[in-house]
């Protein structure tokens, strides 16, 4: 067990549920402190293993100015005393996320576009681990195949909160895929009575389906899919979206971030509308955080929703 007591699963109350005759508790990831919000504690585990080992002296991953992944490694690097070194993508710009990133004292490195857009190629890393030799380096959003096995936590949490509402199971089990690593993970240690839906952050054929090829081998026996959630484009805000994240937060208190988040729980809505969902069905939508980056868009969002 990672966190002294598991994530809090939460029913919540929606009047496009009562109205279906169907249940929603919400697996509160997002609650937990930077170092370990989200689903970011799980996948960074195994590297927190690492250094226990004296593997390395810290840690150096690449992502965008709003990384929720970046955040919590500079916040983890800070309580744990480790070297954190960020590789951004773009040219300097100081989003509350970088802001984040200096204060918990990572050393930042900005890319470009066109230099991250190299970060695949098989000799990238190459004059990072010659600058920064004792540090361990994480592919791009934590994806690799031990982080995605610690994400098995998330589901002995899932089900001790399942027993603590007094749910005997759940029908549907919704998570968010960017890369697709804590789904795998997920899925792995799902019971094959759940049918485990990701939504996809990212639109179809942009890696999800290889990671979970790679990830997921020849596991079988657990019911899954994913589903496009992506609203055609990772960052791409729109109306509706907005609206659904604020009809959601004002009725259960739960506040959603856009990225991926607030699009499950649109596509889990559409879902609901739709009549994909059988009368009486239990489900579990995971919060897995990111309400950090969510700052940069607040303008944004209230614009959108208003509009
Ligand atoms: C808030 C949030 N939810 C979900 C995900 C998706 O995680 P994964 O990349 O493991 O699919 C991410 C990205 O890492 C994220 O930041």
């Amino acid at each position: 067990m990672i966190f002294p007591s598991p994530a809090v699963l939460q029913e919540v109350q929606l009047a496009i549920l009562a109205a279906r005759d169907l249940r929603l508790a919400v697996l509160r990831l997002d609650q937990r402190p930077a170092a370990h919000n989200g689903n970011k504690a799980y996948k960074l585990r195994p590297w927190r293993e690492r250094l226990a080992r004296g593997e390395g002296r810290g840690l150096i991953s690449l992502g965008g100015a709003h990384s929720n992944h970046l955040h919590a490694l500079a916040a983890l690097g800070r309580e744990e005393g480790f070297a954190t070194v960020g590789l951004l993508r773009g040219e300097h710009c100081l989003t509350p996320t970088v802001e984040d990133l200096q204060a918990n004292g990572m050393t930042l490195h900005w890319l470009g576009y066109g230099g991250y857009r190299r970060r695949h190629d098989s000799d990238f890393w190459q004059p990072w681990q010659a600058r920064y030799p004792e540090l361990l380096p994480i592919p791009e959003g934590g994806c690799d195949a031990q982080a995605a096995a610690a994400c098995a936590t998330i589901v002995t949490e899932l089900r001790q909160g399942l027993a603590a509402l007094g749910w005997p199971d759940c029908q549907q089990l919704w998570l968010a895929a960017g890369t697709g690593t804590t789904l795998a993970g997920v899925i792995r240690a799902a019971d094959p009575a759940w049918q485990v839906v990701g939504g996809l952050a990212v639109p179809p054929g942009h890696g999800v389906e290889a990671t979970l090829d790679r990830l997921l081998a020849q596991h079988t026996g657990v019911n899954w899919r994913l589903m496009d959630a992506s609203r055609g484009g990772f960052g791409r805000l729109d109306a509706e979206l907005a609206r659904a994240m604020a009809e959601f937060e004002a009725q259960t208190g739960i506040a959603l971030e856009p990225l991926y988040t607030g699009k499950l729980w649109l596509a889990l809505r559409q879902a609901i509308e739709g009549g994909a969902l059988a009368p009486g069905s239990r489900l579990v939508l995971v919060h897995s955080g990111g309400l950090q980056g969510r700052r940069a868009l607040e303008t944004q969002l209230a614009a959108l929703a208003g509009g």
